[in-house]
């Protein structure tokens, strides 16, 4: 596979903070960002509207491939989501949005499908991957792959906060049992499961703040010269 671009990647589990970290990195880089698991939970968004049965996985793949997503910058700079020329930001943002990008991300066809669009991200000066299977199988080229992850507890407690700060009604406790359940489904499924890169640097991330966690990042993409070391 010819580099159209370097690439680094960050997987690992829900909660254990990518989002933010990739989106600080990509930032500080002034690389593009690819959050990977906004398509799958645009797949599973889009299956719904258009009222496809749960279980049709040959419908949720065509969809994979003909819709039209824009990621851009909403009028207060935040980022935002348009989906068929409609904004869709927050409603694919809700624990079951998750729940159902998980599910579909679970159908090879869906996976298949996804792959070129998402290796299409990679344009210079270089892109940020965000996701699950970003450095085993989208990316296995990158220059740097990390690992991040973090104690369950925090983890849920992580996602508790940021629902609540978009004013999501969510309880600790269920909030828990279905991250459990996503990162089962997704660490035991048979295509592409969530597993650390052969060659990935693991960060586990709790307790620790979000500078400390973006600024190892950047050391380790320095120390490969992928960008200047920090002063
Ligand atoms: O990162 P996220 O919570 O937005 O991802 C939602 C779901 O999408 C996640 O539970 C599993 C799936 N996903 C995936 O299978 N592969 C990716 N690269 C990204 C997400």
């Amino acid at each position: 596979m010819t580099e159209a671009a370097p690439v680094v990647t960050l997987d690992g589990p829900s909660g254990s903070g990518k989002g933010t970290i990739s989106r600080a990195v990509a930032q500080q880089a002034g690389w593009h960002l690819l959050d990977s698991g906004a398509l799958y939970r645009l797949v599973a968004y889009a299956g719904a509207d258009h009222r496809l049965d749960a279980a049709d996985v040959e419908g949720h793949a065509r969809l994979a491939i003909s819709m039209q997503v824009t990621f851009g910058v909403g009028p207060d700079g935040s980022e935002q989501v348009l989906l068929e020329g409609r904004d869709v930001t927050q409603a694919i943002r809700t624990e079951t949005a998750g729940q159902g990008a998980s599910r579909v991300a679970a159908w090879p066809a869906v996976r298949a499908a996804l792959l070129e669009r998402q290796r299409a991200f990679a344009r210079p000066p270089g892109l940020v991957a965000d996701g699950r299977d970003m450095g085993t199988v989208v990316f296995p080229q990158a220059r740097l792959k990390v690992y991040l992850t973090a104690s369950a507890e925090e983890r849920a407690l992580r996602r508790y906060k940021q629902l609540k700060e978009k004013g999501a009604g969510v309880s600790l406790a269920a909030l828990s049992r279905e991250i459990t359940e996503r990162d089962a489904r997704d660490s035991t499924r048979a295509v592409a499961p969530l597993i650390p890169a052969p060659g990935a640097e693991v960060i586990d991330s709790t307790g620790l703040p979000i500078e400390a966690v973006v600024g190892r990042v950047l050391e380790l993409g320095a120390r490969r010269s992928l960008w200047p070391p920090r002063t």
